[in-house]
């Protein structure tokens, strides 16, 4: 599947065995982390424009962390989910990563 990082100007190749958030990490892409994939510091944090249908059901660390109105827009934790076709995310950085962000 294609993942395509529309505010990065990138494109990535991804699999749907992985989470979003190691698809992101084994293809380089400007990715965050501060847990490593734990669901604590929301650094992983990425917004779905497009494929919405494709994604895995929020989990119940994604429901504690983003709540249901960030859901709801799409704001998903790349570290908790996984997708079956392509995709077009956009991916936080400067300033709003810097507000979601904890370390
Ligand atoms: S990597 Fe920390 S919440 Fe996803």
């Amino acid at each position: 599947m294609k993942i395509d990082i529309k505010n990065h100007d990138l494109q990535v190749d991804g699999t749907p065995a992985l989470s979003l958030l190691n698809n992101f990490l084994v293809s380089q892409s400007p990715i965050h982390t501060v847990c490593g994939g734990k669901a604590r510091c929301g650094c992983c944090r990425i917004k779905i424009s497009k494929g919405q249908e494709s994604m895995s059901k929020a989990n119940e660390f994604e429901k504690v962390r983003l709540g249901d109105v960030l859901l709801q827009e799409g704001w998903r934790l790349s570290c908790q989910s996984y997708a079956l076709r392509d995709l077009e995310v956009f991916m936080p950085k400067g300033k709003d990563l810097e507000d979601f962000c904890s370390p």
